[in-house]
């Protein structure tokens, strides 16, 4: 009889497309949608990075390449690093993948047995858990709450700790929560893995949409660079999500483990996109602090409006582009005011549980909208939140 793998039973989707997919078939009927829903920039890659591409085309660099990445894009990232967040790896610690999710997946592919314990926090990325477990591995929640500013409690990351523990997962800033762990909390993560053993997975994905202060990587801090694996990309950053494009970063035993995966695999990351991220990587426009710039702003207007709404609190997020929005106060479930907010404001966003069952009574909306949408958006959950009210107290 053919059968599927069970491995693939043990994977999940992303809310995120399944919203998308419902808005645009309201939108096909003629509604008119305003998406919060993805974590896509609504950016596209600065012009020098694009002419940077279509040379490395013109110039025949459409070829297979080394199963790293080029030593070139290697390099640079290492540079990158160094310049931008204070990390001291070198070229032969890089590997390059189509996109942070296929580093991600090499990753723990490399590091994570069946039967492991992995730890990550709630609410995340919804491919950590589910990857995990995809491993015949079983994640381990820990919670970052409201009443924390959604910081990790370490305390209770330590309590979790079990011999059959092997890896740490944590993405600062959060997606969805936009928290950017504290020094504080990175020192005492950074002592528990050593105490434990454990590999630690660090998502910088949103390193440099960081609303205040300079990034601090875990890789730094004594006794980390050997058990570190950062996954980072240009999908965020410099706003390339079609371009596939991220790596992984991490001692070089783990990187040949990975090279390995990679030539069993895709082989390589396209050529030419790698020629033109090395041009991204010089940041030669300001490019990325135009974009943030532009963020903060959207991170303002969204959440000091809907603060304003009854029903809705949100926190404002140190990095990423979404605001993570408590609606407990709206007495609905997260589901039914995604429901109302798409069916009948034509405004989508994601019911929190999508990210783990500490998202129970949160939606997350992504910032990746001009500032007019934004406000538009306001206007109508605001409208829509008012007649729900009244439905309520009738
Ligand atoms: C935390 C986190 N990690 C990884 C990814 C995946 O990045 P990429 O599109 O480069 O595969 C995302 C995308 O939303 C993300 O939010």
């Amino acid at each position: 009889m053919k059968r599927i793998a069970s491995r693939v039973s043990q994977l999940h989707g992303e809310g995120a497309l399944a919203v998308y997919s419902r808005a645009k078939e309201l939108e096909r009927q003629g509604r008119s949608i305003i998406h919060l829903e993805l974590g896509e920039p609504d950016f596209h890659p600065a012009a020098p990075v694009v002419d940077a591409l279509r040379s490395a085309v013109a110039a025949g660099r459409d070829r297979y390449c080394s199963t790293r990445g080029l030593p070139a894009l290697a390099e640079a990232i290492a540079d990158y690093l160094k310049r931008t967040r204070g990390v001291a790896a070198t070229g032969e610690q890089v590997l390059v993948a189509p996109g942070c999710k296929m580093a991600l997946s090499l990753a723990m592919m490399a590091l994570v047995e069946p039967g492991d314990e992995v730890l990550l926090p709630d609410p995340s990325f919804p491919i950590y858990p589910s990857f995990t477990r995809g491993l015949g591995a079983t994640p381990v929640a820990f919670g970052l709450e409201e009443k924390n500013k959604f910081q990790p409690d370490v305390d209770e990351i330590a309590r979790k700790v079990t011999p059959r523990t092997t890896m740490l997962i944590f993405n600062s800033p959060n997606n969805p929560t936009g928290t950017v762990f504290s020094d504080a909390a990175m020192e005492k993560l950074a002592v528990l893995a050593r105490k434990h053993d454990l590999w630690v997975l660090s998502d910088e994905i949103y390193a440099r949409i960081l609303f205040s202060g300079e990034y601090h990587s875990i890789w730094s801090l004594p006794g980390m660079a050997d058990r570190t694996v950062i996954i980072d990309g240009f999908s965020k950053s410099f706003a390339m999500t079609g371009w596939r494009l991220g790596y992984a970063v991490a001692p070089v035993e783990v990187i040949d483990a990975m090279d390995l995966l990679v030539l069993n695999t895709f082989t390589c990351a396209a050529e030419f996109t790698q020629v033109a991220a090395i041009e991204a990587l010089r940041d030669s426009t300001s490019a990325v602090e135009a974009m943030v710039l532009e963020y903060l702003k959207r991170r303002d207007q969204f959440v000091t409006g809907l603060n304003h709404i009854p029903g809705f609190r949100c926190q404002a997020p140190d990095g990423a582009f979404y605001a993570w929005v408590n609606i407990e106060d709206t007495g609905l479930s997260a589901e039914e005011v995604q429901r109302l907010l798409l069916e009948e404001a034509g405004v989508a966003g994601i019911a929190g549980a999508a990210f783990g069952p500490g998202g129970k009574n949160y939606l997350r909306f992504s910032l990746a909208s001009a500032r007019r949408l934004l406000e538009e958006a306001l206007e109508r959950i605001q409208r829509v939140s008012q007649h729900w009210r009244a439905a309520i107290s009738r």
